[in-house]
């Protein structure tokens, strides 16, 4: 099968096509046949080297982490899910033709592949750190960096939840989050007393999708546990809490396939591309400025 990947660390360009064996859905997994995958910031930040500590590959990667297909191999022990079944899901390597997923729930009906794709990563993300400020309808939630790919899951989740919400971004983004349910304001200098001045009650929880102004996160609320990070890599010593992913996630994708399908829950797709322009893909997610999720379109 066709499948993206690189065999060293570096820029966008050490990505290309290759024919690679199509991986098997072992125990517990289904294989689906990928129609869209998502380019997550981890996908550059692997291919960059960043987590490797100076270590080669051992072996060729194909990067990828969430996707959109139909169901062509159904693991051992796997129950309620047949091949045929459109899903969205969670695995590993999704920059491929075909791919193994992890946790999945089915496609919500009336979502395109790519918008299916775009609520992985992004919809698992969100309700694991909201689920972490465990914060009640009517308390002030607020997400700083809200246009991305999860800060807008993460929005529209809490909105759901009943929370009140105040999202930071750039002011070209500020329809958006207002169209979202949010309260807009820039990031940056002055976030504190912006803040102050939006919330004079206070903000009961902080999700942290942009990992900068950690300081400034903290000042915000009363106790730093209330500061939960995805991207603030030493948010700890400062007493938040930074969550990152890999538990079992198919109740949390229920849960954002319920809310897709009512409508609550809406993926802005900034861009697709074809497989073939993965590096492309890399480049403008390196960049920061997508303000939504970009996907690469399989066959
Ligand atoms: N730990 C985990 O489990 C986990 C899971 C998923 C993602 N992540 C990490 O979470 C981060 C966000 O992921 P994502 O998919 O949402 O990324 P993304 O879609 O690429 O985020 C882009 C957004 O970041 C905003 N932004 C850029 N610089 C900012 C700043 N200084 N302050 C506030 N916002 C800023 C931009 O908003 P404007 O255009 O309005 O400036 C842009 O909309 C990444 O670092 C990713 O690796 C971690």
């Amino acid at each position: 099968m066709q499948a993206v990947q690189f065999e060293n660390y570096g820029g966008p360009e050490v990505l290309h096509l290759a024919e690679v064996d199509e991986p098997q859905a072992g125990p517990g997994r289904v294989r689906i046949r990928v129609k869209a995958a998502t380019v997550n910031p981890y996908d550059y930040k692997q291919r960059s080297g960043m987590m490797a500590r100076g270590a080669t590959p051992a072996a060729p990667i194909v990067p990828g982490l969430d996707a959109a297909g139909v169901v062509d191999q159904v693991g051992e022990g796997v129950t309620g899910v047949d091949v045929g079944d459109e899903v969205f899901g969670l695995g590993s390597a999704t920059y491929a033709e075909y791919a193994v997923l992890r946790a999945w729930a089915p496609k919500p009906a009336g979502l395109g592949w790519g918008e299916a794709a775009g609520l992985g990563v992004a919809g698992e993300t969100s309700l694991r750190a909201l689920g972490l400020l465990g914060l009640r309808p009517g308390q002030t939630l607020l997400v700083h960096g809200a246009a991305g790919g999860v800060g807008q899951a993460a929005v529209q989740v809490a909105v759901a939840e009943g929370l009140r919400v105040i999202g930071t971004a750039s002011e070209a983004n500020h329809d958006l989050l207002r169209s979202l349910g949010a309260e807009p304001t820039t990031y940056g200098e002055g976030l504190v007393e912006r803040v102050a001045t939006l919330a004079p009650d206070g903000v009961d929880g902080v999700f942290d999708t942009a990992g900068s102004q950690t300081g400034d996160l903290i000042a915000i609320v009363d106790d730093p546990a209330q500061v939960v990070t995805i991207a603030a890599y030493g948010a700890a010593e400062l007493g938040a809490r930074f969550t990152g992913g890999g538990g079992d996630a198919s109740a949390a994708l229920a849960k954002i396939a319920e809310l897709a399908a009512s409508g609550a829950l809406r993926v802005t797709l900034a861009r697709s591309f074809d497989l073939g322009e993965a590096a492309a893909a890399h480049a403008l997610s390196e960049s920061r400025k997508a303000d939504g999720k970009l996907v690469l379109t399989v066959g």
